[in-house]
């Protein structure tokens, strides 16, 4: 219902328990190249985990502790942002992104993190996005890059994925930095 254009023809919008078909398909497109990294593919294995993984999202958002949304791309989903933990209270969030492999190459995962980050650092008062990606993922870290924010260190083979234990580089941007790279909205 609501959108906000990304340029382009991509949008970001809403992405919710009942767009699971939509979902699905769009994880199944992208499944080999967004599962390198991160589970979002293992956890949407089938059509009903897939909607119980939306859902997960929908409760987060009822509880003020998460946000997922979708990007499209002339209407078809292509991609989502997301809030993985978000605590107002704190002042602390941690954003993540995917695409499938069509949409990649064209700065939309940029873009939408963008507005997500923007929303929660002006709107909610929140002074710490971080951003936990695998040291191995050069696109994401680019991302955080591009985002602006700064590589604070590596947790050591902390993330067991796929049988393989990975290190996972923390970046992150504080509200000031945020606020100091952008002029006013
Ligand atoms: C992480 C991921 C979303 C990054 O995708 P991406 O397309 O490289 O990132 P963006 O959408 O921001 O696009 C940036 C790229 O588009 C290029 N680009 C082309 N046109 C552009 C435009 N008009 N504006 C901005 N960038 C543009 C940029 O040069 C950049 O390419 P480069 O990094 O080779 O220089 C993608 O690799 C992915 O989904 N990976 C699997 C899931 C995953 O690992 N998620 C992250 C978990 S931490």
């Amino acid at each position: 219902m609501f959108a906000v254009p990304l340029g382009d023809g991509a949008e970001l919008r809403q992405l919710e328990p009942w767009q699971a078909e939509e979902f699905y398909a769009h994880i199944d497109r992208g499944r080999a190249f967004i599962g390198r990294h991160v589970g979002l593919p293992d956890a949407a294995h089938d059509l009903d985990s897939a909607r119980r993984w939306l859902q997960s999202y929908a409760d987060k958002a009822a509880a003020d502790t998460g946000r997922v949304y979708g990007v499209r791309l002339d209407g078809l989903l292509v991609g989502g942002v997301l809030f993985r933990d978000f605590n107002a209270a704190a002042g602390n969030c941690e954003a993540g992104c995917w695409l499938e492999p069509a949409a990649a190459g064209r700065g939309l995962a940029t873009r939408a993190a963008e507005v997500i980050i923007d929303w929660a650092v002006r709107e909610r008062g929140i002074h710490r996005v971080e951003w936990l990606v695998s040291a191995e993922n050069t696109p994401s870290i680019n991302v955080a890059k591009r985002l602006g924010m700064r590589r604070e260190g590596v947790l050591r083979a902390n993330y067991l994925y796929r049988g393989v234990r990975q290190d996972t580089e923390v970046w992150s941007v504080l509200a000031p930095e945020w606020h100091a790279a952008r002029t006013p909205r």
